[in-house]
């Protein structure tokens, strides 16, 4: 109560809104780097809480000058470069490029007008090549003939016809139509903007709109509502688009609209997610079907089908592993919905097991292998089952706060994203899928552990596909024990030696562990996250 009262008197003094700021600590020096203006106030302003952090000068890396030292984090690479590209330098680039900030930079190097404002009350409208990202002022869309279609709208490229998108602009017709290329639901934003149209007035001036929208509203293509990969595609896809306006104040604040792009009420075990996006509800389609609707700062964000775009199917160059832009994202995440850090009582590596609640890929023999995790005496050991029972808030609190994640492959295992920096993941059998999360993990910088010997794990039955056909990811699987524990102990191993885990213990107790006692630090410990690739 006393510490908002606080925040409150400050924001009244100086007129910085400090307290909507709301970012991770150490996201803060990036942040008021690419905000000159906040900055110069917070180091004028006496009372200005963040003056540790606009001091130092970090930047995320797709800052015009932003030199490797000065970066929110560095990615390592320490694979071979070989036969993908000439020269180690190149590999680093274009895994920035692929996966890191670079991948926001591109975005912005390729921003471009499509249709051109004369005058400050006039539309404008801006997009990246194959309309990937786009964002506009003053436009106008009409929802009217919307009210007339009775069937549900998901996936749906005809939500727009034309002339029902538009502004008072100059429109590059040439260029809108070069771009058009990427015609998919989820792909870009083509489906939408090719029915963009020169109005005759400017549609907020002239009140040509049954509603104006002030406030900045992003619309969302959604991927997937139940799965957790698919839909925190749309998640993380959404962070990156803030990052394309990180020059603005107000670049992640959460009084922003969302419109989903479909009929259906928008519903999701993972919605406690768009806290960490808006405090204001979530729009769909019905929203403001059968009205024309002015939007004064509209913003179209990343997709999650784009080609070559983040992260699902993603092919990322070999050997390069801890994407800023990742990171930043599971920071940004957690400490947005206020997950905490539960105090460590001893030194025991934490592992937590993933049981799956589903039809396909059961653990056939999972009481024995946990059995075997408890006997040792290093191992602080759960068995979880993330379904409808227990909040994701809670789900998000448990991977927080464990060292290691195991699991058999599955949606489940992009909670990966939230495990602490130098946790490991323990993919018991990736079911013939080997990159999904063996790449999301490395973009992630944690350590990949998965089965080695195929002779030591039993499929119940060649596996059923639903549509026909055999498929190692529809039966389930028994795994040898003393294998399962080799496995699990290089995972522990890994993180036992790992710095932030080290550093993690300070102020543990430890005499009642014995030899859980954490080993000092080797400088040459050789921080290769893949086993043998
Ligand atoms: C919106 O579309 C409807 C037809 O569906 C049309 O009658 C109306 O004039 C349009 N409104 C504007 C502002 O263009
Ligand atoms: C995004 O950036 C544009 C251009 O700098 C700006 O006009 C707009 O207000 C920004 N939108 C948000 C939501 O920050
Ligand atoms: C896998 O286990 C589930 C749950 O026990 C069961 O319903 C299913 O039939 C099993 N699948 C096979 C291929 O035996």
């Amino acid at each position: 109560m006393f510490e908002s009262l606080f925040v409150l008197c400050l924001v009244a003094a100086s007129g910085a809104d400090y307290a909507s700021i709301n970012l991770p600590s150490e996201h803060l020096s990036a942040f008021f780097s690419n905000n000159e203006a906040l900055r110069d106030e917070c180091l004028e302003d006496e009372d200005c809480p963040y003056k540790d952090y606009v001091e130092e000068t970090k930047c995320w890396g797709y800052e015009d000058k932003c030199e490797e030292e000065r970066k929110y984090l560095r990615p390592e690479c320490p694979g071979d470069h070989r036969g993908w590209v000439k020269t180690k330098a190149d590999q680093g680039r274009t895994f920035d490029t692929q996966a890191d900030f670079g991948y926001v930079k591109q975005q912005m190097k390729e921003m471009m007008v499509l249709c051109e404002p004369m005058f400050p009350d006039d539309s404008s409208l801006e997009c990246s090549e194959h309309l990937r990202f786009c964002r506009g002022r003053n436009l106008m869309m009409n929802f009217t003939a919307l009210a007339q279609r009775d069937e549900p709208l998901r996936y749906k490229m005809d939500v727009l016809k034309m002339g029902e998108i538009g502004g008072y602009c100059d429109l590059y017709q040439e260029r809108l139509n070069e771009n058009l290329d990427h015609m998919s639901p989820l792909q870009s934003w083509a489906p939408e903007m090719r029915f963009f149209t020169r109005l005759n007035e400017r549609p907020i001036v002239e009140g040509s709109c049954d509603v104006v929208i002030e406030k900045p509203t992003f619309i969302m293509k959604i991927d997937a509502i139940v799965n957790m990969y698919h839909h925190f595609c749309d998640f993380f896809n959404l962070y990156a688009s803030q990052h394309l306006n990180a020059t603005e104040a107000g670049a992640f604040s959460t009084d922003i609209h969302i419109l989903v792009w479909e009929t259906f009420n928008y519903q999701s075990a993972f919605e406690a997610t768009f806290e960490a996006f808006t405090e204001n509800p979530i729009w769909d389609l019905k929203t403001f079907r059968g009205r024309t609707v002015c939007f004064k700062n509209i913003i179209f964000p990343l997709l999650p089908r784009m080609i070559f775009g983040l992260y699902y199917n993603t092919p990322i160059i070999y050997g390069c592993q801890n994407s800023g832009l990742f990171n930043a994202f599971s920071k940004h995440v957690l400490h947005r919905l206020r997950i905490p850090q539960v105090k460590r009582t001893d030194a025991k590596v934490k592992i937590t097991l993933l049981s799956r609640d589903t039809k396909y890929r059961k653990i056939l023999n999972e009481a024995e292998l946990v059995e075997a995790l408890e006997r040792n005496e290093e191992y602080s050991v759960e068995r979880v089952v993330f379904n409808k029972e227990i909040s994701f808030k809670k789900q998000l609190e448990v991977i927080k706060n464990s060292d290691v994640l195991i699991g058999i492959h599955g949606a489940g295992l992009t909670h990966a994203l939230f495990l602490p920096d130098w946790a490991a993941v323990f993919e018991l059998y990736n079911c013939e899928d080997a990159n999904c999360y063996m790449d999301l993990t490395r973009l992630r910088g944690l350590k990949y552990v998965t089965w080695e010997d195929d002779s030591k794990l039993f499929a119940e039955d060649e596996g059923t596909h639903p549509e026909g056909g055999a498929h190692a990811k529809f039966t389930n699987y028994s795994f040898d024990v003393d294998e399962f524990a080799r496995l699990v102990a290089k995972a522990a191993d890994y993180v036992k030696k790992h710095p932030g885990f080290v550093e993690s213990l300070e102020g543990v107790e430890y005499s009642s562990v014995g030899s859980a006692e954490p080993i000092e630090y080797d400088e040459s410990y050789d921080f290769d996250l893949r086993d043998e690739l």
